[in-house]
């Protein structure tokens, strides 16, 4: 069937699909971008700054953040055209499927597991962690069954939580968030501001660490695949900057979720671009200020790495700052592990119409309006995760799945733009090919500054993906059982 040469793709899916099928049109692009904030800001600047300024970059964090911001810029200005073309759920998935063909949209399907499930559950434990932070300050110690080395309850339950508010319907998370993103962006703020008063120029020397020295105590960080092989010292220097963007570009990760949310906007085409790109354009500019604001309050060698905004003020005399930013940040992180779940309940939605996930999740309860079943899988596997697996083991592999999904993404808008420069983009590319082209060096680029223990991970879970759909994606394909359905669309 010719989806793409009909009026609108929407209808076509609407045409094809049975209603408990089809997710509810309620989003406007204030719900987009609030969605966009809600999950960029969160474990990223609130606890990664303090280790990727400590060990990495120094106060050169800041270049980092800006470095991670343009690679993402170079990716969302593809994101954007892709979701304004092809406006229906799933995100890179989606895209992907369109346009590289059944195969490559499974892979990075696959991928993106690593991006929202596994990064829900990265946030998870960081959230646990403050929560227990904050509960020893009110002189609540939480049992050592509950939570503890390898076994991290509390996690669990925050999830469990979201995850019924996310199956009670979209609009309800959605104001849920609007108060979260208002509180959060009110502390980042806050840290801003505050934080002016006790910046002291001398903690900016040197702005950049020689290569070669370590943080407080003789700390080092793990090398990345660049320096295992010899082509960048260790950390700090100029190549330490590369490194720490490695590390904070989680403080970016979310941004393409807001095309996840496509098929639930009134106007796609021109909402999810504003979407995209408003709210990474926001989160650059206040991680600029709060790295810079940070290590100008605190030597970057005494930055803590579990807390380092809340130590900042702890630091400088302001202990009851410090509580309000520690409820600021769980806040936070509970919106960014509530919007990555929705987004990868929605990518199973998208893989389960298609036939490569089983047929049973993709149905939409009537009542609500939401993928309940979708929902409830993807929040035991984020809190089964969250309870065993260890928060630094978790982030890295969660920005190299990420990495490699906006990688295919940039090639896939170059595939489109070839193979159909006839669709109508409601919102194009600037400058191909040369953008999407430096959006994957770029990509890469910060892929090499990551360890080399990460790409092993990575490959392994990729090879596991392979597996699964030879074994069961293959043969149930909705384009295999289904002779009206084509992935060409044309
Ligand atoms: N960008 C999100 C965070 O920093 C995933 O927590």
């Amino acid at each position: 069937m010719n989806v793409w040469r009909t009026k609108s793709i929407e209808q076509s899916i609407a045409d094809t699909e049975e209603p408990e099928h089809r997710l509810r049109k309620r989003l406007g692009p204030v719900d987009l971008t609030v969605f966009g904030v809600g999950v960029i800001i969160g474990t990223g600047i609130f606890v990664l700054t303090g280790k990727a300024a400590g060990v990495q970059a120094g106060p050169a964090v800041a270049l980092s953040f800006v470095f991670a911001g343009i690679a993402c810029a170079l990716a969302a200005l593809c994101y954007a055209e892709f979701a304004s073309t092809v406006p229906v759920a799933g995100s890179a998935y989606t895209f992907s499927y369109a346009s590289l063909g059944e195969i490559i949209a499974w892979i990075i399907g696959w991928d993106l597991i690593l991006e929202l499930a596994l990064g829900a559950s990265t946030v998870a434990v960081g959230w646990s962690t403050y929560f227990a932070d904050l509960m020893k300050s009110a002189g609540v110690t939480i049992p050592a069954w509950a939570y503890g080395g390898g076994h991290n309850l509390v996690a669990a339950v925050i999830i469990a939580i979201l995850t019924l508010v996310l199956c009670l319907g979209i609009k309800l998370s959605s104001r849920v968030n609007i108060t979260m993103v208002v509180i959060k962006v009110g502390i980042v703020l806050f840290v801003i501001i505050a934080g002016l008063f006790y910046v002291k120029a001398s903690n900016y020397s040197p702005f950049i660490p020689p290569a070669g020295s370590t943080g407080a105590g003789g700390a080092t960080s793990t090398p990345s695949l660049l320096q295992d092989l010899g082509f960048a010292p260790g950390s700090f220097g100029v190549s330490g900057i590369f490194t720490a963007a490695a590390l904070v570009f989680f403080a970016f990760i979310g941004f393409d979720i807001v095309a996840t949310a496509a098929e639930e906007t009134k106007r796609p085409q021109r909402d999810v671009p504003i979407g995209i790109l408003g709210s990474l354009a926001v989160c650059t500019a206040l991680y600029v200020a709060v790295s810079l604001v940070v290590t100008g309050m605190v030597k970057y060698n005494e930055l803590s790495v579990d807390a380092p905004l809340a130590e900042a003020f702890r630091s400088v005399g302001r202990p009851g700052f410090a509580t309000i930013i520690s409820i600021g940040a769980i806040l936070g992180l509970t919106t960014v592990m509530m919007i990555l779940m929705l987004g990868q309940s929605r990518v199973f939605f998208a893989m389960s119409r298609d036939r490569l996930l089983p047929r049973q999740f993709s149905k939409v309860n009537p009542r609500f309006g939401t993928p309940i079943r979708t929902t409830l899988i993807t929040g035991a596997v984020v809190a089964l995760l969250s309870v065993f697996i260890p928060l630094s083991e978790l982030a890295e592999l969660v920005n190299i799945g990420t990495l490699f999904a906006f990688i295919l993404v940039a090639i896939g808008v170059l595939v489109l733009r070839r193979k159909r420069p006839d669709l109508r983009r409601a919102f194009r590319t600037p400058g191909v090919p040369v953008v999407p082209v430096l959006a994957v060096l770029a990509s890469f680029y910060l892929m090499l500054n990551l360890p080399a223990l990460t790409w092993l991970r990575f490959g392994i879970w990729m090879l596991i993906g392979l597996v699964v759909y030879f074994a069961y994606g293959v043969r149930k394909s909705r384009l295999v059982t289904d002779p009206n359905y084509s992935t060409d669309r044309s």
